[in-house]
């Protein structure tokens, strides 16, 4: 069995990333690719009650570098116990968030150093992602939108616009220092035109080409 592709989700708040990472999973269940669909922070127990912990509170509960630690101890578990054995049996993983969530928010947006980040990176991603989705929208729509949302787990949403504004910028430079990992979508657009753009990226990038 060959292994799976690892897809990732990214940009700021109410970008639609958790409604598109949905509609990209039933269109390749309905493909036939055997689909896990996961979230960071979290996506296994461990992972799910360090969430807890950054998620919830206020907003300078935690300092950059301790919210980096944590966000990558998170991850560690989610890679070994849900991630790598999903890709090992040849599942395709689908993740609203990973590391580059990290490099914007606490690196961009929380002071971490780079390359920090990165050191944490080598270390800590055993696997990489195959392709990145960055969802692209003013900070402000997206604030509004995942505001009307409502739902708990407001701690990153209540940073203030000017923080929200460096996690849009992070992210296109992400985007622009590695096209081949990573494609911009304009999720100003209606949630279907927004899906449609995501499954053309997905099936030419890694469904037509093996
Ligand atoms: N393209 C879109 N146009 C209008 N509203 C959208 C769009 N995509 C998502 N939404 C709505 O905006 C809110 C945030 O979307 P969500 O997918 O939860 O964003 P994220 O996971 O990136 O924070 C939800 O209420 C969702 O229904
Ligand atoms: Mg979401």
């Amino acid at each position: 069995m060959a292994r799976g592709r690892f897809i990732t989700f990214e940009g700021g708040e109410g970008a639609g990333k958790s409604t598109q990472l949905r509609r990209l999973a039933e269109r390749l269940t309905q493909a036939g690719v055997e689909v896990v669909t996961t979230r960071e922070p979290g996506g296994s127990p461990g992972a799910e009650s360090i969430r807890a912990l950054l998620v919830n509170g206020d907003a300078d509960r935690w300092s950059g570098l301790s919210e980096a630690l944590l966000m990558f101890a998170a991850r560690r578990d989610h890679i070994e116990r849900t991630i790598a054995p999903a890709l090992d049996r040849g599942a395709w993983v689908v993740c609203d968030r990973f590391a580059d969530s990290t490099r914007a928010y606490q690196g961009a947006g929380g002071g971490v150093d780079p390359a920090l980040i990165s050191a944490l990176e080598s270390h800590v991603l055993s696997v990489r992602p195959d392709l990145t989705l960055i969802l692209d929208l003013p900070a402000d729509a997206g604030l509004a939108r995942a505001g009307a949302r409502g739902g708990g787990e407001t701690r990153f949403e209540s940073k203030g616009l000017g923080f929200h504004e460096r996690l849009r910028q992070a992210f296109l430079d992400i985007a622009a220092a590695e096209p081949e990992r990573c494609v911009v979508i304009d999720g100003r657009d209606e949630i279907a035109a927004v899906g449609e753009a995501v499954w053309d990226d997905v099936r030419t990038r890694l469904l037509d080409h093996g």
